[in-house]
C-alpha cells in the first residue's frame, strides 16, 4: 500500500508554524534562519511524536485494541505524547520505562501521572522485552487488547508522519515565498530523520536534511542504521527510493566536545548555552536532551560549518520536549547560570 493511503486519526494542529528567527538571523549574520514549530503540535504539549502517533493510534483502533503500551526512558517525551494520544481516543495508556521509581514525579512523569497512565519502571533494561510480554498478558487477562508501539514510535507506520511533513514544509515555503537550503533536525530512534530523508527525496525538496545525534555514536554507524531504516520504510510502501549511508548527513561536532554531549540526557554547559541563546533571542524554549543539542549544532553549522555556506538559509526543526527542563537533574544543573542570567531583587 502507498503511504499516501495510510489512514490516521486527528491529533495535531497543522501546519505547525514555520517562522523566521529574526533575532537569531541578526545575531549570526549569515543567511536567513527559520524554525519549524513541531513543539506546538499538541496534544499533551505535543512534539515530534504527534505526527507519528496519528498513524499508530489509527492502527491501534483499526485492529481492535483497547490499550496502548510504549517504552522509553523515565523522561520519555514519546511516552508522554503517547499517553495524551491514547486518552484522547479512549485507550488505556501503559508505559514501560527503563529506570528507577525515585518516588518523585517530575517533568514528563508529572504529566504521565496526571493523564492516568499505568507506569512500570524496569531497573534492568535487559528485562524490558520480557516485561512488555508479561504486561500485555496481564492486560489481556483483564480483557484488554494491547497495541505495542516501539520506542520513539519509529517504525514504518510512524515514519509516515515525517515523510508527509516535507509536503507541509514545501507548501509553506511556496506560500511564504521562502528559499531554504538546509533543514537541521535531531536523530534518536530515527523515525523523524529517516522519514524526512525519504520525504525530501520523494517530494524533490530543494533542501538537504542534516541530523544531530542525542548520544555519542561511532562515526558511520548511525548513517548505516538510518539508511537501513529508511530503505525498509521505502520498501514497505513501494516508494522506489533508496537512501545510501553516504547520503545520510550527521553532524557530530568537534571530537573533544561533540554535539551529542558526553551521554544521553546528561546536562552539559554548551547545550545549556544554546538553550539560553534561543530563549533570550526568540522567547522559544528548547530541551536539554534533544533540541538543545541540535540547536547548538545549528548555531555552529551556520557560523562555521562546511554544510551551510555564506548566504544560504537554514531551517531548524523544533521537535519539542521542553518539559525535561523541569526535572531535578536539569533544574539543579541550571540554577547558577539562571541566577547569573537574570536580575532578581527582593524588596
Ligand atoms: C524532543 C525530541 N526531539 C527529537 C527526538 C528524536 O526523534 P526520533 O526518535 O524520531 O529520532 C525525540 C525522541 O524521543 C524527542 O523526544
Amino acid at each position: 500500500m502507498s503511504f499516501e493511503n495510510l489512514r490516521k486519526v486527528k491529533l495535531g494542529n497543522y501546519p505547525t508554524p514555520l517562522e523566521k528567527m529574526e533575532n537569531m538571523t541578526k545575531l549570526l549574520g549569515k543567511g536567513d534562519l527559520y524554525i519549524k514549530r513541531d513543539d506546538a503540535t499538541g496534544p499533551a504539549f505535543g512534539g515530534n511524536k504527534t505526527r507519528k502517533l496519528e498513524y499508530l493510534i489509527r492502527e491501534a483502533i483499526d485492529t481492535g485494541c483497547t490499550a496502548v503500551l510504549t517504552v522509553g526512558g523515565t523522561q520519555t517525551n514519546h511516552g508522554r505524547t503517547t499517553v495524551g494520544a491514547a486518552v484522547k481516543y479512549g485507550l488505556k495508556p501503559i508505559l514501560v520505562l527503563s529506570g528507577k521509581d525515585t518516588g518523585y514525579l517530575s517533568g514528563n512523569l508529572t504529566l504521565d501521572a496526571m493523564m492516568g497512565a499505568d507506569i512500570y519502571f524496569v531497573t534492568d533494561p535487559k528485562q524490558t522485552p520480557q516485561v512488555i510480554e508479561d504486561v500485555c498478558e496481564k492486560y489481556a487477562q483483564q480483557g484488554d487488547k494491547v497495541y505495542v508501539i516501539p520506542g520513539g514510535g519509529s517504525n514504518p507506520v510512524g515514519a509516515v508522519g515525517y515523510i508527509k511533513s516535507i509536503e507541509e514544509i514545501l507548501k509553506q515555503m511556496e506560500e511564504q515565498q521562502l528559499k531554504i537550503d538546509h533543514l537541521v533536525c535531531t536523530v534518536g530512534s530515527m523515525g523523524t530523520f529517516g522519514g524526512m530523508l525519504l520525504g525530501a527525496k520523494y517530494y524533490n525538496a530543494p533542501f538537504d536534511v542534516i541530523a544531530v545525534p542525542v548520544s555519542p555514536q561511532p562515526k558511520g554507524e548511525k548513517e548505516k542504521q538510518v539508511a537501513d531504516f529508511a530503505n525498509k520504510v521505502s520498501e514497505q510502501y513501494g516508494m522506489g527510493i533508496t537512501i545510501t549511508p553516504e547520503e545520510v548527513k550527521i553532524a557530530y561536532g568537534p571530537d573533544d566536545a561533540p554535539y551529542s554531549g558526553e551521554q544521553y540526557n546528561k546536562p552539559d554547559p554548551v547545550t545549556r548555552e544554546a538553550i539560553i541563546t534561543l530563549a533570550m533571542n526568540e522567547g522559544i524554549m528548547l530541551d536539554p536532551t534533544y533540541t538543545g543539542k541540535t540547536f547548538r549544532a545549528f548555531i555552529d553549522l551556520v557560523k562555521e560549518g562546511d554544510w551551510i555556506k555564506e548566504g544560504e538559509s537554514a531551517l531548524f526543526l523544533h521537535t519539542g520536549g521542553a518539559m525535561a527542563l523541569w526535572t531535578k537533574e536539569h533544574l539543579d544543573d541550571m540554577q547558577d547560570q539562571l541566577r547569573a542570567n537574570c536580575k532578581t531583587t527582593e524588596i
